[in-house]
């Protein structure tokens, strides 16, 4: 029954409301008690006053006692109560009904002042017979300390003592209904708010079940920013990514398979011009071999790229921690280089001045830079210059580094190597997505590249909590710089 969220919001504002309602209305039957009852004495009172008054005519002119109470008895019958006559004992010497004639009344426990008059009043179990309530007025010329009432008798009015604590009770049906309509209304109130909660929630139910389906593009709309709203909000972040994930996925298979296209078909070809006889000659099975072994060599490669670029992101490669003088690392990237410069006709320039050391992996590092230099090499036109200088950077990082601002610049300082090329330029809309795997500005460009290059550098460089920007201009040329934290 309180299965969903919305039955059970409303099942606790129902609660609250019913104990709310169950509080107020017996705070406030118990002040009604207490004040119909004194209502209830008051009329008590109002009907004694003429009574004793009456009472005391009737002795004065010496009026017989069975005429005196045939009187009360008409009165009492007229205004639907007994009346008592009390003797200075308290000893009831008369009463309408016949009854309690010879019983001890109690004393009033209860005095009180009504329009001036003191009013007593008590609560009185007769042998036989239900409680009464009793009153006696004390008129201000019969009044002395010890005894309220000098005269012979006093004047006593009694009702039953349910009329007068019951009194409240001719309330409550009035009240029963208030609360009822009170509790239909809130009720209703309630679910309204509930289904304010609820909605978004759903919401983000059905778009996650979209999404489990392969729907990944969803989108809840954001209302408030309480919790319910928060929820929305981080939905759509993960909603966000896990379509962003998916489609990197899909364009990672697409861009495999593309080029893994290339160099098979190219195999392909070779095999079947064997097959059926188009190459013949010792010469051409050479060369056939040879392109075979380079297109096999280069998917070799590809797929090698792949499989460490998943492991560096997956965090299966350990970066490991030895301080390294990077000068003498940068010496071995390009004596690593130099043959294909040289090829090339360029010679590399290499400045570096005293650098603090750094903590990283060598092997890795080296990769890096042989992997910029490699591009720099490739993308400089004969009659170029390739350059790579290193040094202590103080401002560079500060406006976007980890450790923002000059204020916070407190710790070991950056080391930044440049691989510097003229004669290339990449445009800024390229510029952007030069890290991003497979990435080629010009990919018809029949090098050897497959575009993974870059994004193994910025894998590795981050691994080492560093940070790789490139600049170009078609004046300058291309600048890769690297930097990271000394050790
Ligand atoms: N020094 C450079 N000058 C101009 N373009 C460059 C330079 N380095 C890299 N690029 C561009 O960035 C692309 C991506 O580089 P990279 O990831 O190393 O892939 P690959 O070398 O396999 O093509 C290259 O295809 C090239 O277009
Ligand atoms: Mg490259």
């Amino acid at each position: 029954m309180f299965g969903s969220l919305r039955s059970k919001l409303i099942a606790s504002y129902a609660a609250v409301i019913i104990l709310c309602l169950v509080l107020a209305g017996s705070g406030s039957a118990y002040l009604l008690r207490a004040y119909q009852t004194q209502l209830a004495i008051n009329r008590l009172a109002d009907l004694a006053v003429p009574l004793t008054i009456t009472l005391r005519r009737y002795e004065r002119a010496n009026v017989p006692r069975v005429d005196v109470q045939q009187v009360m008895k008409d009165y009492a019958n007229q205004l639907d109560l007994r009346i008592l006559l009390v003797d200075s004992h308290g000893q009831i010497v008369s009463d309408t009904n016949g009854t309690l004639t010879g019983q001890q009344l109690p004393a009033p426990a209860y005095r009180r002042q009504h329009l001036g008059i003191p009013v007593f009043w008590g609560s009185f179990e007769p042998e036989h017979e239900a409680p009464l309530t009793f009153v006696v007025v004390g008129l201000p010329m019969e009044r002395t300390a010890a005894r309220p009432i000098l005269y012979d008798y006093d004047l006593v009015v009694a009702v039953p003592e349910q009329s007068v604590t019951g009194a409240w009770m001719e309330l409550a049906p009035g009240l029963a209904a208030a609360a009822v309509l009170a509790l239909i209304i809130s009720v209703a109130v309630a679910a309204l708010l509930a289904r304010s909660i609820v909605r978004p929630i759903a919401q983000v139910i059905h778009a996650s079940e979209r999404m489990a389906r392969g729907d990944f593009e969803q989108y809840i709309t954001v209302n408030g920013h309480d919790e319910v709203g928060q929820l929305a909000t981080s939905f759509n972040t993960m909603a966000r990514e896990v379509g962003r994930m998916n489609r990197a996925m899909r364009d990672l298979l697409a861009n495999v398979s593309h080029e893994l296209r290339t160099p098979l078909t190219s195999i392909e070809g070779f095999a079947q011009a064997m097959v059926d006889g188009t190459i013949r000659t010792p010469e051409e099975y050479a060369d056939a071999a040879r392109i075979i072994g380079e297109e096999a060599a280069r998917m070799h490669r590809l797929v090698e790229d792949l499989l460490y670029l998943s492991k560096i992101e997956s965090g299966q490669i350990t970066i490991e921690q030895k301080r390294l003088d990077v000068p003498s690392l940068l010496e071995a990237c390009v004596r690593q280089v130099q043959p294909i410069a040289a090829r090339a006709g360029l010679a590399i320039e290499l400045r570096t001045g005293d650098l603090p050391a750094v903590l990283a992996d060598e092997h890795r590092l080296q990769q890096v830079f042989v992997n910029l230099l490699d591009n720099a090499v490739k993308h400089t036109p004969a009659g170029g210059r390739v350059q790579v200088q290193a040094y202590v950077d103080g401002v560079a990082l500060a406006s976007d580094s980890p450790r923002h601002g000059a204020a916070h610049r407190a710790g070991p300082p950056w080391i930044a190597v440049e691989v510097h090329n003229t004669g290339s330029f990449i445009p800024p809309e390229h510029l952007q997505r030069i890290f991003e795997r497979f990435y080629r500005v010009e990919p018809w460009r029949p090098d050897d590249g497959s575009g993974l290059g870059l994004a193994i550098v910025k894998e590795i460089v981050q691994a080492h909590r560093g940070k790789v920007s490139v600049k170009s201009d078609p004046a300058e040329g291309t600048t890769f710089i690297v930097y990271l934290p000394a050790a």
